[in-house]
């Protein structure tokens, strides 16, 4: 018999270094929630069914009612800005959110205070916030954050942590030497190596401390082999990067049913315009090329020029992304795709995608906490490639292809909860009991 995971019992604590627009309207969210005021549409672990054994045998529980995730009711939140806004103020100027709404769940939303942040000029230049830690190393400051975390499971009695990081956009940097191993990134972090970023030391503080770590920008961060050796040591689980929203989920949902059918693509153009303060961050070129690269290699992974070049090989992918500040957080994507099918004859499909962008986040972060929660419990430390489902460029062991088609990642992800709760594996065969319901005619 399987070990199940242990049940959520007790007070969990979701930590988010970025208390900005995603953070504010998903906290403000399952306050909303749980007051009544509102439904969490967009969130697996709260909507979905999981179908278990076979057809036949109509079996669809909700996610939440077959594995054990933590309730609503049990959740305290932290985090950490350099901005001193609370979430109230936060939520209100980041414009997500109806002010009627936010009103109704107000005293809780300015009860969330943010902590001093680690922040560093030199990895997001157009942010400038007094709400910052001082410390003479990285190190110091790793302890900080460390503190910061015990002093908040104590205050909330918690039983359990996770911490995802809501933070903006850093600058592009490649992997380097003091990311290759624990010891030398603890050796970067007394020497103040520059190319470990603030929210390296958020993750790694939370790391250290045994606390799963979810990734939602861009960014390196627990993308390293330091974090990933650290994460094996403590058992915490890690996943990145990048919440997949807007218009990469548009790309994840419709070129793996091109490919499916066959159809060839020469050219995908796709141009956004927003006008939050991740735009703002966005536009500085070093943030930009972070965001670029986790954006372009989806259609690279999921069509495979490499293995089909008649289709794929020629494909000319562009992404765009201007600040443009009428438009706030709602996001606006053009997509002009030109594809072609028998014989080589031309077409072309055009979206123009009017999302919000903190309102399809939203969601992920709740699931992403609850679900590396569950991981934690069911003693699964590392990266957490199940979780790929959620993220533009999901984080998988070095050398592996990462999976970005969205049913195949759905799949993964409902496979892995049955394995969890020891159900049968599903592989849509079917053939056992087809046999069956034809003689039974
Ligand atoms: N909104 C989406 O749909 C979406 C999708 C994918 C990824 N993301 C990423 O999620 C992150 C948050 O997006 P957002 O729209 O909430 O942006 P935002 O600018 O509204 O919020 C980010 C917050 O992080 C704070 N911050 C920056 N550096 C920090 C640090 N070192 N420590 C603590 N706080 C720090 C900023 O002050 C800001 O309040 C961004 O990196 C964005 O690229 C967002």
């Amino acid at each position: 018999m399987k070990n199940l995971p242990k049940k959520a019992d007790g007070t969990l604590g979701i930590l988010i270094p970025g208390l900005g627009a995603v953070a504010t309207t998903f906290i403000a969210g399952v306050e909303a929630v749980k007051k009544g005021l509102a439904q969490p549409f967009g969130s697996l672990t709260q909507m979905s069914n999981i179908r278990l054994g076979k057809r036949t045998e109509n079996r669809f529980p909700k996610i939440r009612d077959f594995v054990p995730l933590a309730d609503l009711e049990q959740i305290k939140f932290g985090g950490w800005d350099l901005y001193s806004d609370n979430v109230y103020e936060a939520a209100k100027k980041a414009r997500v959110l109806d002010a009627g709404l936010l009103d109704q769940i107000k005293m809780e939303l300015e009860d969330i205070k943010p902590l001093k942040a680690v922040f560093d000029r030199s990895f997001v230049a157009n942010l400038d916030g007094a709400n910052v830690k001082q410390a003479n190393t990285k190190h110091e400051l790793a302890k900080l954050v460390m503190d910061d975390i015990e002093n908040f499971q104590d205050a909330n009695e918690c039983e359990r942590i996770v911490m995802i990081w809501c933070g903006s956009t850093e600058r592009y940097i490649e992997p380097s030497g003091v990311h290759s191993s624990l010891e030398n990134f603890e050796k970067g972090l007394r020497e103040n190596d520059p190319a470990i970023s603030p929210s390296m030391i958020y993750a790694y503080a939370a790391l250290k401390l045994g606390i799963p770590f979810s990734n939602g920008a861009p960014n390196l961060t627990c993308d390293i082999a330091a974090m990933i050796e650290l994460a094996k040591e403590t058992g915490a689980p890690i996943g990145g990067k990048d919440f997949k929203t807007g218009q990469t989920l548009m790309k994840t949902i419709l070129a793996p049913g091109l490919a499916a059918r066959a159809l060839g693509i020469r050219g995908w153009f796709s141009s956004n315009i927003l006008g939050n303060r991740d735009g703002l961050v966005l536009d500085h070129p070093d943030n930009f090329k972070t965001k670029e690269v986790s954006k372009l290699s989806v259609l690279e992974d999921i069509l495979q020029p490499d293995i089909n070049p008649e289709l794929y090989g020629d494909i000319y992918h562009k992404v765009r992304i201007n600040y443009y500040p009428p438009h706030g957080d709602n996001k606006e994507s053009w997509d002009n795709i030109d594809i072609f099918g028998w014989l080589g004859y031309p077409m072309q499909i055009k979206i123009n995608f009017l999302c919000r962008d903190s309102i399809l986040a939203a969601p992920i972060v709740l699931d992403l906490a609850l679900f590396s929660d569950l991981a934690k419990r069911a003693g699964m430390s590392g990266i957490q490639e199940w979780l790929s489902f959620y993220f533009k460029s999901p984080q998988t062991a070095p050398g592996l292809r990462p999976e970005h088609d969205i049913f195949k990642q759905l799949i993964k992800l409902q496979n892995t909860l049955r394995h969890i709760m020891g159900e049968d594996l599903i592989t849509h065969l079917g053939l056992d009991y087809y046999q069956e319901l034809i003689e039974a005619l």
